[in-house]
């Protein structure tokens, strides 16, 4: 059932399917829309969430940057996404001038800075429609004013209660989808500007979330990925506080779902009975991204991260002990305020005893509002990127190792598409996140095979199917 605010929306919906009718009518042709979407896991749901809306009212998608509606959702976790979109959205401006139907949109964790309305207000006011995070839900409502108004729509929330995940969606891939299952975040890592644009962390119900992943599993979804900021916080807040590895077990219990996966995992919060549910499951994948950002235990405590170095090696041991093959995949922050050679040092050995299976690995990036930005202590971008290169010269390094452990090994692979390069190959993932390429045609795209890992190529591998798999996820 909808709830109040979901039929709000879908009575917006039928009004805009007049709007874009008339613009059909004008251009003699149907309309185009582009969702560009900068950033995390969350933000690539909710342009499926803008897409869905878009194409239910009548547009049609393009890759095109001269499309009739063109969408921005922004990142702000780090400054160069933010001077990515200032210079998109300038690029924008002479096909604005060609087109009098054209109009240009921003949402997303960017705009929910003061400093970039402003900015926005002052410098592109040629953007017609600005909102944030929090009334995303309200997109048809949002557009049918940005139709039907002269000037500039520009409306941003500081948080919201609502939760309105049953409007339209248009799904990247038939086969596969995120979920939220909590949204915001309390951790206030100190570097982080997140809590500040995703607010407070807020849980679905269960029976939510069940339902609507049951949804996705009749509409040919096998495997779905959790999506929060922080999983393993999941729930402690609710009316009927239940954990996040409850909340796995019951996922596990949806027959036509064959691959669970979640993200992100504070290494704080991880509990042992999440590690025993991913232990005795057939459904989770062997992967688990478990974000250190530092080695350095007296870094990790100006972060906020209120774990340290001997308790992060110890926890990543316990996994790999507990669940042998996982992948445990990581993001690393170097340059944080008062980060020296020697703590450095100390994240490189963490990398060498942990030996993860990927990194991602970051500049710090100094976000206005947050702590860490009025540190006195920042460090120079030369010795950033000094720094910079060690960690990245042994992630490259002990990841190619880690990764190259299956070779020979026959793996249960999910078919994911054609390859781009060469169009008689397919990629696949395997359980522990590792792209696979193999022989094969696009009538296996959504389908589970046996795949033999014949070649390693540092950070995927090549194969050649032995059969279709069972059931079993790998
Ligand atoms: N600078 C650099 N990296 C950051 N991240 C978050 N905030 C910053 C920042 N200010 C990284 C963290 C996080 C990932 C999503 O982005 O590593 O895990
Ligand atoms: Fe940011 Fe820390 Fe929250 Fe992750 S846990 S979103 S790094 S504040």
């Amino acid at each position: 059932m909808l709830n109040t605010e979901e039929s709000i929306q879908f009575e917006y919906i039928e009004k805009l399917k007049e709007i874009v009718a008339g613009i059909e009518k004008r251009l003699n042709r149907k309309p185009t829309c582009q969702v560009t979407t900068f950033g995390c896991q969350m933000n690539a749901r909710d342009s499926e969430k803008l897409l869905g809306v878009l194409k239910t009212i009548g547009f049609k998608e393009t890759e095109a940057d001269d499309a009739d509606f063109v969408i921005y959702n922004t990142c702000t976790v780090r400054d160069n996404a933010n001077q990515r979109v200032y210079g998109r959205l300038g690029a924008l401006k002479p096909f604005k001038k060609n087109n009098p139907e054209m109009k240009i949109a921003l949402c997303g964790c960017m705009t929910q800075e003061k400093s970039v309305i402003d900015k926005l207000r002052k410098s592109y006011n040629f953007v017609d429609l600005i909102f944030g995070t929090h009334n995303l839900f309200t997109f048809p409502e949002l557009l049918y004013r940005m139709y039907t108004s002269d000037s500039q729509v520009c409306e941003i929330w500081n948080d919201t209660e609502v939760i309105a995940e049953q409007l339209p969606v248009d799904r990247k891939y038939f086969f596969k989808s995120g979920i939220n299952i909590m949204f915001g975040c309390n951790n206030f890592c100190t570097y982080c500007i997140v809590p500040y644009v995703r607010g407070r962390e807020r849980s679905r119900k269960p029976e939510e979330i069940i339902e609507e992943i049951e949804r996705l599993a009749d509409d040919g979804v096998v495997e779905i990925m959790l999506l929060g900021q922080n999983v393993n916080s999941y729930g402690k807040k609710l009316e009927n506080p239940i954990s996040f590895a409850e909340l796995l077990r019951r996922v596990e219990q949806i027959d036509k779902i064959k691959r669970i996966r979640f993200m992100t995992s504070h290494p704080k919060d991880l509990s042992d009975e999440l590690i025993e549910v991913m232990k005795n499951s057939k459904k989770i994948c062997k992967h688990i991204h478990l974000p250190l950002q530092s080695g350095s235990s007296k870094i990790l405590k100006a972060m906020n991260r209120c774990y340290d170095k001997e308790t992060y090696i110890a926890l990543a041991n316990k996994i790999r002990r507990e669940i042998p093959d996982i992948s445990i995949t990581t993001d690393i922050i170097v340059g944080f305020p008062g980060e020296t050679l020697e703590d450095v040092k100390e994240t490189i050995d963490v990398i060498e005893k942990v030996s993860f299976d990927n990194a991602f690995t970051f500049i710090y990036s100094k976000r206005t509002g947050t702590p860490a930005a009025s540190m006195e202590n920042q460090v120079d971008a030369a010795t950033v990127k000094k720094h910079f290169d060690m960690v990245l010269t042994k992630v490259q390094e002990t990841a190619k190792k880690q990764l190259g452990r299956f070779l020979g090994r026959t793996v249960v692979v999910l078919c994911e598409g054609t390859n781009e390069q060469d169009a008689d190959l397919l990629d696949g993932r395997m359980s522990g996140n590792t792209i696979v390429h193999f022989p094969g045609d696009a009538s296996m795209i959504g389908k589970f095979y046996n795949v033999k890992l014949t070649a390693f190529h540092g950070f995927y591998y090549d194969g050649e199917i032995v059969d279709k798999a069972g059931n079993d996820c790998g």
